[in-house]
């Protein structure tokens, strides 16, 4: 009963196509939950659930996910608890690039590297986003967590960060994070930010969800799918970008069936194994939903088949 857990705890539930709260602008209808506080998400967590960010690296099927999408709400997106000291719990649904932003301003160093990054900080952490230049887990001290009902705080170095991916507990929501930036001088950020602009420059400024494929062991998936001669391959509205090999562009009218079919086709043309960077929800091989906490745990399986 969404009304009656959203009164008691101050969510908010609507019924939403799930492609005007993601980049790539595709997908289809989900009930979202936008929590303002701790208590709404552990209520909204109750039954199975999915979590989403910013929703830039999401590739959702085209009829939505039956789960509950829970989002973070303005609550939880204020930047302000950062000052000089560079030591700071920053709320999960907070914004990287305003954020990346206050640090120039009060020349603080180390989130130079996820300088024009579209993802909110909860997301940047499970995706350990980041650049050549740099990552988020660079700068991440601990985490704090909504996990089956409780709150908890994992160091970093338990959330086993690597190369785009972290290993937080499955059904785990990322409340908060804290950060420690190095004081620094706005001039010296702004300095080393030009190199990752420049790096950045050649991506396309269209709907997208960043890199579609992971980089292969010593190449680069924009080189080889480029190489393939694939650069303005269409599958409906769906496009390999002129500009980088490794985006997949929405020319307006793209559905997640094109996206999936464009994806088939890359790999097909494609000699070497290319892994999807893309979650996909409510897609054959996409991330699972979250169990909610408040299942009965020795329920048989087969009363819980199909969630
Ligand atoms: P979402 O896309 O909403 O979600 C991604 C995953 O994180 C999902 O599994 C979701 O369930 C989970 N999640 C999100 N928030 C939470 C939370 N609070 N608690 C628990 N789970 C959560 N990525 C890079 O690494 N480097 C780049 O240079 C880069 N460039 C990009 C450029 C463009 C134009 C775009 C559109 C994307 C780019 N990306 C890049 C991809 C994307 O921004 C990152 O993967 C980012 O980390 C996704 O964060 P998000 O908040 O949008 O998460
Ligand atoms: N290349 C081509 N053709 C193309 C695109 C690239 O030949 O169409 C070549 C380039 O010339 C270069 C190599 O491929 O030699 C690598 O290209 P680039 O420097 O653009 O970096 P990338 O490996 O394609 C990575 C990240 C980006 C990140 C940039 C900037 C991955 C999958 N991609 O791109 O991250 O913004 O570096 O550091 O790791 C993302 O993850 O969503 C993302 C956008």
């Amino acid at each position: 009963m969404p009304g009656a857990d959203a009164a008691r705890t101050g969510a908010t539930v609507t019924r939403l196509a799930l492609a005007s709260l993601t980049t790539l602008k595709v997908g289809g209808e989900a009930e979202v939950w936008t929590c303002e506080t701790d208590a709404a998400v552990r209520d909204a967590t109750r039954a199975d659930f999915r979590v989403l960010g910013g929703g830039s690296n999401l590739l959702v099927g085209d009829g939505g996910v039956p789960e509950r999408v829970v989002r973070l709400g303005r609550a939880y997106a204020d930047a302000r608890a950062l000052d000089a000291t560079g030591d700071a719990w920053l709320g999960a649904a907070l914004p990287l690039p305003g954020l990346v932003r206050r640090a120039r301003q009060l020349g603080l160093s180390g989130l130079e590297g996820v300088l024009g990054i579209p993802a909110q900080l909860g997301g940047a952490v499970v995706m350990n986003a980041g650049t050549r230049f740099g990552e988020i887990g660079d700068t991440l001290q601990e985490v704090e967590l909504m996990l089956d009902g409780r709150v908890e705080r994992v160091p970093a170095a338990d959330l086993g960060l690597g190369y785009r991916r972290s290993a937080l507990p499955p059904g785990a929501v990322v409340l908060r994070a804290r950060l420690r930036l190095t004081p620094s001088t706005p001039e010296r950020v702004a300095r080393a930010e030009e190199a990752v602009d420049a790096a950045r420059r050649g991506q396309p400024k269209a709907r997208s969800a960043g890199c579609a494929f992971k980089n292969p062991p010593g190449d680069a998936a924009g080189r080889l799918i480029d190489a393939a001669g694939l650069k303005g391959l269409r599958v409906g509205g769906a496009m390999i970008a002129h500009e980088h090999a490794n985006f997949v562009v929405n020319l307006g009218d793209a559905t997640a069936a094109h996206v999936v079919e464009l994806l088939e086709n890359v790999r097909a043309a494609v000699a070497v194994p290319l892994e999807v960077e893309w979650r996909r929800w409510g897609l054959a091989g996409g991330e699972p939903a979250a169990r909610g906490w408040d299942r009965p745990r020795a329920e048989p399986r087969s009363a819980t088949a199909g969630g």
